[in-house]
């Protein structure tokens, strides 16, 4: 198979995380004889510094002509510590997910048996955990209109949906459900906000449609705790693009790291694969991050193409990696591995015998 893959590392962590999951791919296309190409482009506040605008039309051409996007990570605190900044890093990446057209973001949440005893989680609460969380992207009070505070002191966001867009990404959760185990929960706060009580209707209706999947709502709150004391009840979360992003991050305590988490935001002629953390700047350029949230997002490019055998080499390797204390210090603090180390051991592993 031949692939062209637009390669955005962004700000922090990002540039490192992405070459080693280059390292990566690359085995696979060697082992498996593929031909995958990559063409690099700037986001965030590196395009920012360089052309003054975090999401650069060369940067959404290159998007716009690639097979999908690899992503690595942005934010900076040179804006994070100024709320009066005109420009942002992270308006790149929303800018490319609605220009894309991303509007599903896909986040599989799993226990990894090697390390579950790493988790700050209890391990018997925690154990065969496996859910995937279906959040909205392009919509909501991400994208509402938004008032600044000039001055007056008082700033809003509107938290808006239209049915097409609750119905769009509804029907990708229920049809995941039905390849998985036939369970959609819906996040949202219909107890108070209206466009909760939209989505509830609009998925209520979507449900008929699917009769072998059940269907079963929690409001946000409670769903958070939910989530810490009895993940194993999950089989697809449905939920908007603010509840997503809360609980995603939450979510990923279960894997053990932040830095366990990948993603997928599908659209209907793009796709972008993207780790779940940030840019963590703290780390930056000191090779100690932990590339597996993007590899394991490589993965899923590879999924995404139908290349089952290649994906699953990869998890073989990342499980490999575990089972032998291949991991960085977010993972055994004590004796950690470099970033680079990582990539290596698991690029090695995939081309071995
Ligand atoms: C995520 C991130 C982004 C988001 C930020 C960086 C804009 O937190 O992908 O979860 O809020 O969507
Ligand atoms: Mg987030």
């Amino acid at each position: 198979m031949q692939k062209k893959i637009a390669v955005l590392p962004g700000d922090g962590i990002g540039p490192e995380v992405i070459r080693e999951t280059r390292k990566v791919i690359d085995a696979i296309a060697r082992k498996f004889g593929h031909k995958f190409e990559y063409e690099a482009a700037d986001v965030g506040a590196v395009a920012i510094d360089k052309t003054g605008d975090p999401l650069p039309p060369s940067t959404l051409e290159i998007c716009k002509s690639s097979d999908a996007l690899l992503f690595g990570a942005i934010g900076d605190p040179r804006y994070d510590n100024d709320p009066d900044a005109r420009v942002r890093p992270e308006q790149g990446l929303l800018k490319l997910r609605k220009e894309l057209g991303l509007f599903a973001n896909v986040r599989p949440i799993l226990a990894f048996d090697a390390i579950i005893h790493l988790s700050p989680l209890r391990e018997s609460r925690i154990k065969g955990s496996d859910f995937v969380i279906y959040r909205e992207l392009t919509g909501g009070i991400y994208f509402g209109e938004k008032k600044e505070d000039v001055g007056d002191g008082v700033a809003s966001d509107l938290m808006i949906y239209h049915r097409d867009e609750i119905r769009r990404i509804a029907t990708l959760a229920f049809e995941a459900a039905q390849k998985r185990r036939g369970k959609v929960t819906l996040v949202d706060k219909a107890n108070v906000l209206a466009s909760s009580r939209l989505w509830r209707k609009v998925v209520q209706e979507i449900a008929s449609d699917f009769p072998d999947v059940t269907l079963d709502f929690l409001f946000v709150d409670n769903a958070a705790m939910q989530i810490i004391l009895r993940p194993s009840q999950f089989d697809v979360i449905l939920t908007s693009n603010m509840f997503g992003d809360i609980i995603s991050d939450e979510a990923s305590v279960i894997s053990g790291s932040l830095g366990l988490s990948p993603s997928a935001s599908v659209g209907e002629k793009y796709a972008m694969f993207e780790p779940i953390h940030g840019s963590y700047p703290q780390a930056k350029g000191r090779d100690i991050a932990n590339p597996m949230a993007t590899i394991l997002s490589a993965a899923m490019m590879l999924e995404h193409w139908n290349l089952m055998a290649e994906a699953q080499k990869i998890k073989e390797a990342i499980n490999m990696a575990l089972e032998n204390g291949v991991v960085t210090e977010d993972l055994n603090p004590e004796n950690p591995k470099k970033c680079s180390e990582v990539g290596t051991y698991l690029s090695e592993f995939i081309l071995k015998d």
